[in-house]
């Protein structure tokens, strides 16, 4: 069984001494994968993303070192002992295709985030990236015809490798070849915007996989809805539906761990006293809606008087996709938004917006345990793991304020305070109901939320999607 993503389950930096420091990233698929165990012989195909990413490459310890020649179709393992191959392309080549292509076209498509006014343009610059795509997906597919064995099962994931199930289609006939969507999928008329050719090749490119995985009904039925408009329908190729869960046993045991702790005692202070917390924890990610969700709570300080003093917003907004200047722009914008509200309502004792950008793990944690409210209120989202956690880890049970369109809003959506993300004044209002719900009531919904959120944990989303495929 092969696995292919732009971002591996590992990422390496290099120490003073020159030895490798090897990280374990989280996530489901993470999660889901060593749940199946380390003798699947499973293998991850992804990207050399870091300098020791590439060092890493380089000494053969996570891909083909110049000692380990390869064996075309024989399955032989040539990646590391982590099971982990990473394909170092040129760097241009890969900031053109996940800077350019990936997060500023297809994100934006699929998240409906473009401000079509003055953008997107198609033009020549577009084409030389979309170029680097296509090297950079054709990587991917002859690494994988590389490394599978006769008749083995490739799971490729996300809008970064759409067209490598058609290309290892091509390759490798034998192989049974998945697909699976962490994202939404836009509707016929938002999708169009790409130029026909290019769309169609995205569309013919997922086509070519046996089956293809979505999050939700909603964004299964987009991407048939496109296929069947711009590419002649789905052909022999089969859709399927797995909504990723929390995984409920690792989390709640990692929220009691030491550090966690120490950090909950550190937020406390931060928060003071007796005060009501609204919790949000995200990338700095322009779908996540974090300025919105600011202007909201502002709205209810300044429309409710009675929880000044009261309530803290904590606001966990983790750097992401820096290099793009959009994502820089909405990071200052978030910071300045919150020093704005802090200057305006905070008073000597309070301070109504506690933001920290500094990714930490143990400290999100730290405020699911905290949290009163949870705020999750994306433009749109594939699913939104953090809706789903915080019920799961909450001390005292918390209200959670939903985005009607995150997938996890059809799971979740009978026991949340359901938001249209663009109403400013709406999410305000949520925010009053979440804060003056009775704590029994409030109980009762969270423990149905935290019992849906867990319905389908990493490692049974991960064993459905692949026998299905082999089924
Ligand atoms: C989304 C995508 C993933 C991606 C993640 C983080 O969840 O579906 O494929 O890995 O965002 O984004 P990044 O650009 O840092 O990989």
């Amino acid at each position: 069984m092969l696995v292919a993503s732009n971002r591996g389950p590992v990422s390496y930096t290099v120490g003073e001494d020159g030895s490798l420091d090897a990280k374990r990233g989280g996530g489901g698929l993470v999660s889901g994968l060593s749940a199946i165990g380390s003798d699947a012989d499973a293998l991850w195909v992804c990207s050399a993303l870091s300098d020791g990413d590439r060092e890493a490459v380089r000494r053969g310890i996570v891909g083909a070192g110049p000692e380990a020649p390869p064996q075309r179709g024989g399955g032989g393992r040539r990646a590391g002992e982590d099971g982990v191959r990473m394909l170092d392309v040129p760097a241009d080549v890969h900031a053109d295709a996940y800077n350019g292509i990936a997060n500023s076209v297809l994100w934006f498509v699929h998240h409906m985030l473009y401000q079509t006014p003055l953008e997107p343009v198609f033009d020549a610059e577009f084409r030389r990236q979309w170029a680097s795509y296509e090297t950079y997906n054709r990587a991917f597919a002859e690494a994988l015809a590389e490394e599978a064995a006769q008749g083995a099962a490739v799971v490729v994931q996300d809008y970064h490798l759409t067209l490598v199930p058609g290309m290892l289609r091509e390759l490798r006939p034998d192989l049974r070849i998945g697909h699976f969507s962490h994202t939404p999928w836009a509707p016929p008329e938002y999708f169009r915007m790409l130029p026909d050719d290019v769309a169609g090749q995205v569309l013919r490119g997922m086509l070519g996989a046996d089956r293809l995985g979505f999050l939700t009904e909603r964004w299964a039925e987009a991407f048939t809805a496109c296929a069947e408009r711009f590419a002649g329908g789905l052909g022999g190729t089969r859709i399927g539906v797995h909504g990723l869960g929390a995984d409920a046993e690792f989390l709640r045991k990692r929220a009691h761990e030491p550090d966690v702790e120490e950090r909950m005692a550190a937020l406390r202070q931060e928060i003071g006293e007796g005060r009501r917390t609204i919790v949000r924890v995200d990338r700095t990610e322009l779908s996540k809606n974090i300025v919105r969700g600011m202007l909201a709570y502002r709205r209810l300080l300044e429309a409710h008087a009675e929880w000044r003093e009261r309530v803290v917003h904590v606001a966990f907004a983790y750097p992401s996709r820096q290099d793009l200047a959009v994502y820089r722009d909405y990071t200052a914008e978030v910071q300045r938004l919150a020093d704005e509200i802090n200057a305006e309502y905070g008073t000597p004792g309070w301070k109504p917006v506690v933001l920290h950008v500094k990714d930490d793990f143990a400290r999100s944690l730290a405020a699911y345990r905290l949290a009163d409210v949870a705020l999750v209120n994306p433009i749109r989202d594939g699913m939104n793991l953090v809706a789903k956690e915080v019920p799961v880890v909450s001390d005292a049970g918390c209200a959670l304020v939903l985005s009607r369109e995150a997938g996890a809003h059809e799971e979740l959506g009978e026991d949340a305070i359901t938001v249209n993300p663009y109403d400013v004044t709406g999410t305000a209002a949520a925010l009053h109901e979440a804060l003056s719900m009775r704590p029994d009531e409030r109980a009762e919904r969270s423990k149905r939320l935290a019992a849906a959120a867990t319905a389908l944990p990493p490692a049974q989303w991960f064993v459905d999607q692949l026998e299905a495929l082999r089924g």
